[in-house]
This record gives C-alpha cells, sequence and structure tokens, in this order.
C-alpha cells in the first residue's frame, strides 16, 4: 500500500477494540480477543466498544440488536473487563465513530478497499448485492480506532488487513493536511496462542460463528455436557499425537487442539508436545475437555449472571459511552478545522 513517511507520534497510548453484536460468541473471540482486552486494561488506558454499527452492515433484527449488545457486554464483563478500568460502549452511542469515518471515506482510495479479502469472503457470489455499508466497513474501523487515537488494537489475526488499511488512512489524513503528527500508526497486538482458533470440524477453517455447524465451535455459552460431546466429535486423524512442532504443523487438526489446549493452560504448543507427544487422542482428549470445562464454564457462570440484571449493563454502557465522547469529541472537532470546514 502507500508508502508514508512515519512522524513519530507523541500522544498516550491507547487500546482499542470491539467486537460485532451479531451472535453468540465462540472460544476463538474468548481467546483471540476478549482474554487480551483484559489483560491490557491493566496496562494501558483501554476502550471496548460493542460494534453494533458494523453489525448492520448485515441484516440485523431490530427486535434482537440491543439484546445483542448487552450480551456482548456481559461477555466482556464476563471475560473480566472491569468498567472502573476500562471505559466499555455501543459504538452508536458515540457519534463521532460515524462523523469521522464519512471524512476517512474522502481520504480512502478506491483501490485500498478493492483489496481487501474480508468483503471478499462476506459477500461472495452477490456483490452487487451486498450493502454499500459492508464495502466501507474497513473505513468505519479506521474511524473506531483513529477516533481516540488509539496506539494498540487487540484483534485475531483476520483482522490484520483492516489495521494496514487503518494506518494507511492515518498516514494520508496526516499527509494531505500537513500535520504529520496528528493521528499515530496503531499497532495490530495479533500475537499469542489464541490467535487463529481454527474450527473443530475442520482444521483449515477458522472457527467462526457463521458455520452452520453447532459442532465447528465452542460457544461461551456451552454447557459441561455439550463441550463435552464437541471435544469428542472434533475431527482428528487415527496416529498419536506428534512429538515436533514440524510434525504438528502438517497436522492442522491436531495442531489447533494442541493450540488450543496451551491457550487454555498458558502453555506453548512445544510444551504440549513434551506431555502429550506419542499419546492418542482418546488420552489427550480428555485433558482438552477438562481444561476447556475449566476455563470457559466459569465464563459462562458470570455471562448468565450479568445477563440477569440487564439495567446494570445498561448503567454501564450509558456511562461508558460518555467517557467515550469526551475523548472523541475533540478529536473530531480538531478534524473539522483541519479539513476547514466552515465554523470549525
Ligand atoms: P468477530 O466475531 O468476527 O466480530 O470477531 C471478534 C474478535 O474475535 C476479533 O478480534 C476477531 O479477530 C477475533 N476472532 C474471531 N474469530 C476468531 C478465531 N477463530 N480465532 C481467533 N480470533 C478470532
Ligand atoms: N472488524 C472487527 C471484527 O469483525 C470489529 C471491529 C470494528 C473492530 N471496529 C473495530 C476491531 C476497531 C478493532 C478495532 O472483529
Amino acid at each position: 500500500m502507500t508508502d508514508h513517511t512515519p512522524v513519530p507520534y507523541a500522544g498516550p497510548t491507547r487500546v482499542l477494540s470491539g467486537v460485532q453484536p451479531s451472535g453468540a460468541l465462540h472460544l476463538g473471540n474468548y481467546l483471540g480477543a476478549l482474554v487480551k482486552f483484559a489483560r491490557l486494561q491493566h496496562e494501558m488506558d483501554t476502550f471496548i466498544f460493542v460494534a453494533d454499527l458494523h453489525a448492520i452492515t448485515v441484516w440485523q433484527d431490530p427486535a434482537a440488536l440491543a439484546q445483542q449488545t448487552r450480551e456482548i457486554t456481559a461477555a466482556y464483563l464476563a471475560a473480566g473487563l472491569d468498567p472502573a478500568k476500562a471505559t466499555i460502549f455501543p459504538q452508536s452511542a458515540v457519534r463521532e465513530h460515524s462523523e469521522l469515518a464519512w471524512i476517512f471515506q474522502c481520504v480512502a482510495r478506491l483501490g485500498w478497499l478493492d483489496r481487501m479479502t474480508q468483503f471478499k469472503e462476506k459477500s461472495g457470489k452477490h456483490k452487487e448485492r451486498s450493502s454499500v455499508g459492508l464495502y466501507t466497513y474497513p473505513v468505519l474501523q479506521a474511524a473506531d480506532i483513529l477516533v481516540y487515537k488509539a496506539t494498540h488494537v487487540p484483534v485475531g489475526e483476520d483482522q490484520k488487513q483492516h489495521l494496514e488499511l487503518t494506518r494507511d488512512i492515518a498516514g494520508k489524513f496526516n499527509h494531505d493536511y500537513g500535520t504529520p503528527a496528528f493521528f499515530p500508526q496503531p499497532e495490530p497486538l495479533i500475537q499469542g496462542p489464541g490467535a487463529r482458533i481454527m474450527s473443530l470440524r475442520d482444521g483449515s477453517a477458522k472457527m467462526s460463528k457463521s458455520d452452520p455447524s453447532d459442532y465447528s465451535r465452542i460457544n461461551l455459552t456451552d454447557d459441561t455436557d455439550t463441550i463435552s460431546a464437541k471435544v469428542r466429535k472434533a475431527r482428528t486423524d487415527p496416529l498419536p499425537l506428534p512429538e515436533t512442532l514440524e510434525d504438528l504443523a502438517a497436522r492442522p487438526e491436531a495442531d489447533n487442539l494442541v493450540g488450543i489446549f496451551g491457550a487454555l493452560t498458558n502453555q506453548s504448543k512445544a510444551e504440549v508436545l513434551a506431555e502429550f507427544g506419542g499419546k492418542g487422542f482418546g488420552v489427550f482428549k480428555p485433558q482438552l475437555e477438562h481444561a476447556l470445562v475449566m476455563g470457559i464454564g466459569p465464563v459462562r457462570k458470570e455471562l448468565i449472571r450479568y445477563l440477569a440484571d440487564p439495567a446494570e449493563i445498561d448503567r454501564i454502557l450509558r456511562a461508558g459511552a460518555e467517557r467515550a465522547s469526551e475523548v472523541a469529541a475533540p478529536t473530531v472537532a480538531e478534524v473539522k478545522k483541519l479539513v476547514g470546514f466552515w465554523g470549525a
């Protein structure tokens, strides 16, 4: 993509990320995103939102959307996000996201968006029937990040390209308006054992809420029996677990299960192989099941507890939106000045 000479950004460090309220959360969301959010809130100023504006790029039932937003919020809290530490809010409640997104639509180039693989995947064979919003989705994402001048963005591997686009938009805006250090170049935080959790039915497809088979994923709401059944049915091969990382890499299903076990027990894949290499899945799977029940069970319990008190969730979201606006509004005011709008 376009190259802009980087100028050091001198503002404060800030974490920002979000998840769409478009279905139940799964283990990939939990390990790839939520766990990281909860850890980072202790290290930096943290903003975590529910991406409801992004969700409506594909149809969402108006009768269900607000409740889905509460469910994602409950999952954030269950994963350990603390509203006293992190600012938690619904994207649509902070109008500055949309306002900056429009200006960024005039900064981003068509050619940049044409390269976005997520649009190609999501629009499939029916590109001309997709919403325009699905196409400009990554531009809104750039606005989400830059309206807070966020410097660190924890996401799963699949969001890497959107972060590159965000950096390009920041660079072009800074260049075009002659303000070399106005927006930071946000860093994606992708590393870590949970960055890419794959389907339990197919080691080459990522675990996803849109997979038609519920056996492909572990949902945060799955009870112990469901987790057990899904682990038992998880696809494997007839060989014992490999002894080396090289051999593991050639066996996607085994690789995924070893990765999940490692992420849940804070071990590298090599450490997991040191324990289980040469042993059969008949030995490994019950251990994996145990790790999942221990890891997800308490989150599920907390999730249910938070969902029982929607008034408390709404209070957290309202307070978060207010705090978020206080940071976002000055950015948009400055941007309007830089662009040269009347009255800015
Ligand atoms: P989504 O559910 O697609 O809105 O994703 C929400 C967050 O979870 C994003 O940070 C994604 O990158 C992350 N994520 C989604 N699926 C996976 C997966 N299979 N493995 C790891 N992270 C994931
Ligand atoms: N596109 C992200 C996803 O599907 C959600 C998202 C929207 C996001 N805006 C963001 C993530 C800003 C990080 C930063 O998971």
